[in-house]
């Protein structure tokens, strides 16, 4: 059997050949964005099925009912994958729901110009970090997770797959200024207060919500509806490339879960290699609950 977890490289960036080929990410870098599309980008594991089931709920006015009939994949499906013409045809309404995991720099150009709205989703690196570990041990795609020490370090040289967490999070956010189209939210903010985020995130998506409305968005996005909702869970991945006996992706879906894995010595390094790489950024992270 051939091996899943190949590796393709695209602009010195590893991206696991499973999923992206090299014509599937060129046909990402020059997509013809309509005005009308909402683009959900993040780095893996920021909270971005939790922020396509948000937009897919708002879009619906809290109906859960294609949340729980249509897989994420399908209703948003990623920008850069192979099958994503096929998945995008499939879906015929009017706002398209795309996300992608492409660092700012190879998607810029085709953004340059569309009034596309993106909403980019960010959280703190160190619970990035431990939820991409533990995600790598479940996923036959992606290389070896090894042991936490060599993740981390990994993590922290940018050689994992999507590239550097540090030049995505800065690249990104650095437009939210330039780019009115441009919502920047965090992970912790949609843990901390969901309702508020929902609101926000239906302000920015001019798609004005009653409060019976964001109720019901609410209730669907929780963490104990999501990790039930087959169509956000991965469980309708064949085993062969999920592996549900080694883990689950809704995994535990906290803040702050970093404590249970960094050992002393890793938080000092972490915190020193974060001020040194984050030295011209203003982004202020929410570290624990
Ligand atoms: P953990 O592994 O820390 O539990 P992504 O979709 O970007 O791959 O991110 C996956 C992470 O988001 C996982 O984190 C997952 O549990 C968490 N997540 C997904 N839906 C969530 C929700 N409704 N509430 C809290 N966390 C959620």
């Amino acid at each position: 059997m051939a091996r899943l977890d190949v590796i393709e490289v695209f602009h010195g960036i590893s991206f696991p050949g499973h999923l992206h080929t090299q014509e599937s990410l060129q046909l990402a870098q020059k997509f013809p964005f309509k005005d009308t599309d909402i683009l959900i980008a993040s780095y893996p594991k920021s909270g971005t099925t939790w922020m396509q089931q948000i937009v897919t709920l708002i879009s619906s006015k809290g109906n859960p009912n294609l949340s729980q009939t249509v897989p994420n994949w399908t209703r948003a499906p990623w920008l850069e994958q192979y099958y994503f013409s096929v998945l995008l045809e499939a879906s015929s309404i009017t706002s398209r729901v795309i996300t992608t995991h492409l660092p700012h720099h190879l998607l810029g150009p085709a953004l340059q110009g569309s009034k596309a709205k993106v909403i980019y989703v960010s959280r703190n690196p160190k619970d990035v970090v431990v939820s991409f570990y533990h995600f790598h041990k479940m996923a036959n795609f992606l290389p070896e997770a090894g042991t936490f020490s060599e993740f981390f370090n990994r993590f922290l040289e940018g050689t994992l797959s999507y590239g550097s967490w540090f030049d995505h999070v800065k690249d990104w956010t650095s437009h939210t200024a330039t780019m009115n189209n441009l919502l920047h939210i965090t992970y912790e903010e949609m843990s901390l207060d969901l309702y508020g985020t929902i609101k926000r995130v239906s302000s920015f998506l001019q798609s004005n919500l009653v409060e019976d409305e964001v109720n019901n968005c609410v209730k669907h996005c929780s963490f104990s509806s999501m990790k039930n909702n087959k169509m956000v869970n991965y469980t309708l991945i064949d085993e062969e490339i999920i592996d549900h006996s080694k883990g689950s992706f809704m995994r535990k879906g906290k803040i702050g879960d970093w404590k249970n894995m960094f050992t002393e010595e890793q938080n000092q390094y972490f915190k020193s290699v974060f001020k040194s790489k984050m030295q011209d950024c203003t982004l202020e992270f929410v570290w624990e609950e």
